[in-house]
């Protein structure tokens, strides 16, 4: 089997062959934060090389979407953060002219796909250590030296696609290297700091309360009580008229705000949550100061809004460095996202019908609710709910043309030994339909006559993979 440098120079020289023939390329890829940002940096470096090139985005990949790519007119599609488990199909559609810059697990029957540059292939861990901007922003940095400008992106994409999963919420493996470039480079501050939500963007009060993982019984969700444990710490939370945010927080500040927690909120845990509450943070030295954009956690939810909620271009242009007219729709759309996500969650646990617990599983109907495209979003976040740990969330929608779709997360403290995609898989190879994704977060369309089947199915696997094991308690 080729290296991770053959495959990548193979890349380079197909994507050069083109550019000096005048071929019309195409890069097709997904509409979340991995998707608009792997697709940006391949796009960036297609166009600094002088290449003919379009950009699209996908919701998903299907036989539908091969067979429109055959009729485009296209010389090359390269392919970022979709199309696993399609290959045999691209192949038949477009013959030779396609490649995939991914991390989703592939089918065995793809390793040997020469068009196929998954990270699985050359042994890099794509659920933690990779994702597809990493390996979008290789196949840039191959191309030419000069696109390392663009590492800052590749950390987006990783936080964005949750993959600090290292000690303390950091970067491991591939992505680590990436980040130490972006470091080098000067374009990025690898800090240890508060994890709050909205570390540039929010008043302190505001993040804190915001912030749920760690969750912590009594603050978070809690607004009132973390501006009362504010002011009991000495925290001046507003200077010259104006909310201060969690990045301009002094270190004694912090401190302080740390004690005021484990006071305010003593009990099992807050040792646990206090350690947690410390991490990793990632910051872009070249954004304003309270911009969104800075903090590339930030960023990454930013990217996250536009793609589901119908405006991966504007999404796609922040990305590739529009600073004018689409930041301030990237921001209205950030806006627009998060109140929808509150709207959403609002009905779905005040129909308490909707949320079925089982031993393992905790099933949610958000059909007529929640829009196929966010799906994943809300499935996240009812994960990070505390009352699910241990669990794994199966959520439902009804998706576009009589399907359903689902998005399965596993939630904090979840030791169900099953991968959440090999989960789906043998649901869909039973009753049809697609499915893909990684152990810990994985999705999958069914029609919508086979539900019944396909939840059944489901149960009866995720019992059986159990076999003996107890289940996790609420
Ligand atoms: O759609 P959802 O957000 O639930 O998907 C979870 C993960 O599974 C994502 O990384 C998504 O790209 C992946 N997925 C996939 N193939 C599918 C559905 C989801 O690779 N058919």
């Amino acid at each position: 089997m080729t290296s991770l440098s053959e495959s990548l120079s193979m890349f380079t020289d197909r994507v050069m062959d083109c550019i000096k023939t005048k071929k019309k390329i195409m890069v097709l890829t997904h509409m979340d934060c991995d998707g608009l940002t792997s697709g940006s940096i391949i796009g960036k470096a297609l166009i600094r090389a002088g290449a003919n090139c379009t950009i699209r985005s996908s919701m998903e990949f299907s036989l539908k979407v091969a067979k429109s790519l055959s009729k485009d007119g296209r010389d090359l599609h390269i392919i970022t953060d979709l199309g696993g488990g399609f290959a045999s199909d691209i192949d038949r559609e477009l013959g030779e002219r396609w490649m995939v810059l991914d991390h989703h697990h592939i089918p065995e029957t793809e390793m040997d796909n020469e068009r196929v540059i998954n990270s699985w292939k050359f042994g890099v861990d794509g659920g933690v250590d990779v994702c597809a901007g990493g390996m979008a922003y290789l196949a840039a940095e191959y191309m030419d030296k000069d696109n390392s400008d663009l590492s800052p992106l590749a950390i987006v994409a990783a936080l964005g696609d949750r993959q600090d999963q290292g000690e303390k919420r950091s970067l491991t493996g591939k992505n680590k290297e990436i980040s130490k470039t972006a470091e080098d480079l000067g374009l990025l501050e690898v800090d240890m700091d508060l994890l709050l939500y909205g570390r540039e963007t929010r008043p302190i009060a505001d993040a804190l309360a915001y912030t749920s993982q760690p969750y912590i019984k009594g603050v978070t969700w809690e607004r009132g009580a973390c501006a009362t444990l504010l002011k009991n710490a000495g925290i001046e939370i507003k200077k010259s008229g104006r909310w201060r945010v969690p990045a301009e927080l002094t270190q004694d500040e912090k401190v302080a705000i740390i004690d005021a927690i484990a006071k305010y909120a003593p009990g099992p845990g807050i040792t646990e949550a206090m350690t947690e509450i410390i991490g990793h943070t990632y910051t872009l030295t070249g954004e304003e100061s309270g911009s969104f954009l800075r903090d590339c956690r930030e960023f990454g939810t930013m990217l996250n809004s536009c793609g589901r909620i119908g405006k991966p271009g504007v999404g796609m242009a922040v990305s590739m460095g529009d600073r004018d007219a689409m930041l301030s729709v990237a921001e209205e759309t950030l806006r627009e996202y998060k109140s929808r996500i509150r709207e959403y969650m609002n009905i779905i646990s005040n129909d308490r019908w909707r949320i079925t617990t089982h031993d393992y599983t905790v099933m949610v109907n958000a059909e007529g609710v929640v829009p196929e495209t966010m799906s994943g979003t809300i499935a996240s976040m009812i994960s990070g709910s505390p009352k699910y740990n241990g669990k794994i969330i199966i959520l439902r929608t009804s998706g576009s043309e009589n399907t359903i779709k689902f998005s399965a997360r596993k939630a904090q403290g979840c030791a169900v030994p099953v991968s959440l995609s090999e989960l789906l898989q043998k649901g869909t190879e039973c009753f049809g339909g697609m499915s893909g994704g990684h152990d810990m977060a994985a999705g999958a369309r069914i029609d919508k006559e086979k539900l019944d089947d396909f939840l059944d199915h489901l149960e009866a696997n995720v019992n059986n993979i159990q076999g003996n094991n107890t289940p996790q308690s609420e």
